[in-house]
């Protein structure tokens, strides 16, 4: 077969995908999206096998009078194939380090570690909406599940950071002093398995506040004990950091954990100060709002009043702000209530028809939920971030994901620590 044209590995894919059902144990199209962002640099090999299959059948289904054997779709791999993917972040042409991305949400620490010059060379991410949004933005597929062993078998020897927000579980060490095998069947399992299989340099692991305190503090103690016991890292006193602190306006406190391995001889290290840098909610704000879209009904506005009334004479439970202009948002979360808890006040409002139906009528305040939009700048995603997905899912998304700039501060210290930059 003579394949003469390129071929656009985003139509090979949707073409492929409606044939198909999409199987989550598929890991064709990420092997594919790895392999070929990986082609030049050493670590090819651990995705070829399966990107080579995963061209066979979606060539053979473009070309289904002709037999396509796994040495034809070897050769069109090899002879760039595809069409280089266009997207707006591009890995760094001359690396200065390689690190892995797991738990990578819609890849906000591949962000910050991509402009520090590095290089991800194996991601993992299981939910699908932000995988879409992940392959928009950065043109590799994520893998999945983490922790089955074949998603573990993708993972490249050789780089030098492992980054991490995993989502926070106890553990039933039921008495025990807590140690490797105590935390079994936990996300962080199977992260101190890799760290363990793997020996990176260095590690940065991502977790909310409440980590601290969780299961009256003996989660963290364990995840400390294996990580600088079991694993023999050097680990510093994890350190909370505030996203405001570092140049964006959001109040989001996350605990940080980062480690060097033993080899390294590193023994100290300091986190970020925060930067002089003062911002408010004005320089996020979006100019254009849909107003149909964001703008609050009368009455939606009333149950929220109600509600927050309700609650509060009981001191606990959900609250919405307006923020001001010259504010800062509360921590964007997803779930429950998260896209209510801030509310903007939007005086553009004078000029739109009340007239219009939101469910009801819109308030006249001026009052609207924030955008997907301002969520990615509150996080500190550059505009040229493509949200590629409805904005359900963009919310949970953003709300999941990190505040870039305090990561990539924090990124920029650990990688001078190592001498990487
Ligand atoms: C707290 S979020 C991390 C977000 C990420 N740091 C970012 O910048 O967007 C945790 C992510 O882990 C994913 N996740 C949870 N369990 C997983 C598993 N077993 N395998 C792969 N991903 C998983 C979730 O879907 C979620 O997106």
């Amino acid at each position: 077969m003579e394949i003469v044209d390129k071929i656009s590995l985003k139509y090979l894919t949707e073409r492929r995908n409606k044939v198909n059902t999409k199987d989550p144990e598929d890991y064709g199209e990420s092997a594919l999206t790895h392999f070929l962002h990986n082609n030049k640099n050493g670590v090819s090999s651990f995705f070829k096998e399966d990107a080579i299959s995963f061209t066979q059948e979606a060539l053979q289904q473009l070309k289904p009078k002709e037999e396509i054997s796994y040495e034809i779709a070897h050769k069109a791999l090899q002879t760039d194939l595809f069409a280089p993917i266009e997207v707006p972040f591009l890995a760094v042409k001359k690396p200065k380090f390689q690190f892995i991305d797991l738990f990578a949400g819609i890849g906000g620490f591949r962000l910050a570690f991509q402009n520090l010059g590095g290089k991800c060379v194996f991601t993992s991410e299981w939910d699908k909406e932000a995988k879409r949004t992940y392959l928009t933005n950065f043109g590799e597929l994520p893998f999945g599940d983490i922790t089955k062993e074949k998603t573990k078998s993708f993972i490249p020897d050789g780089f030098e950071v492992l980054c991490a927000g995993f989502p926070c579980q106890a553990f039933s060490i039921a008495g025990k002093r807590g140690g490797f095998d105590d935390t079994r069947g936990t996300l962080f399992f199977d992260v101190a398995e890799i760290i363990k299989r793997k020996q990176p340099k260095a590690f940065f692991l991502e977790n909310v506040k409440g980590l601290r305190s969780h299961d009256k503090g003996r989660t963290l103690e364990t995840i400390l004990y294996v990580l600088r016991n079991d694993l023999g890292y050097f680990v510093p006193d994890p350190q909370i950091l505030n996203a405001k602190d570092y140049g964006v306006p959001q109040n989001r406190e996350r605990i940080f954990i980062v480690g060097f391995h033993p080899s390294t001889g590193i023994d100290s290290f300091n986190y970020p100060k925060p930067i002089d840098k003062t911002v408010s909610f004005a320089d996020v704000k979006e100019a254009d709002v849909v107003p149909t879209k964001y703008y609050l009904s009368t009455q939606y506005l009333k149950t929220l009043e109600e509600h927050k009334a309700r609650h509060a004479s009981k001191g606990n439970g959900f609250g919405f702000e307006v923020i001001a202009d010259n504010g800062i948002a509360n921590a964007v979360v997803c779930g429950g209530m998260g896209r209510e808890r801030n509310l903007v006040f939007d005086n553009r409002i004078t000029d739109f028809n009340p007239t219009t139906k939101i469910k009801g009528e819109v308030n006249r305040d001026g009052i609207r939920k924030m955008t997907p939009r301002e969520w990615a700048r509150l996080q500190g995603f550059p505009d040229e971030f493509i949200i590629p997905v409805a904005d359900a899912s963009a919310y949970k998304q953003f709300g999941n994901s990190v505040a870039v700039p305090a990561i990539q501060a924090t990124a920029r210290e650990l990688l001078k620590t190592l001498k990487f930059i």
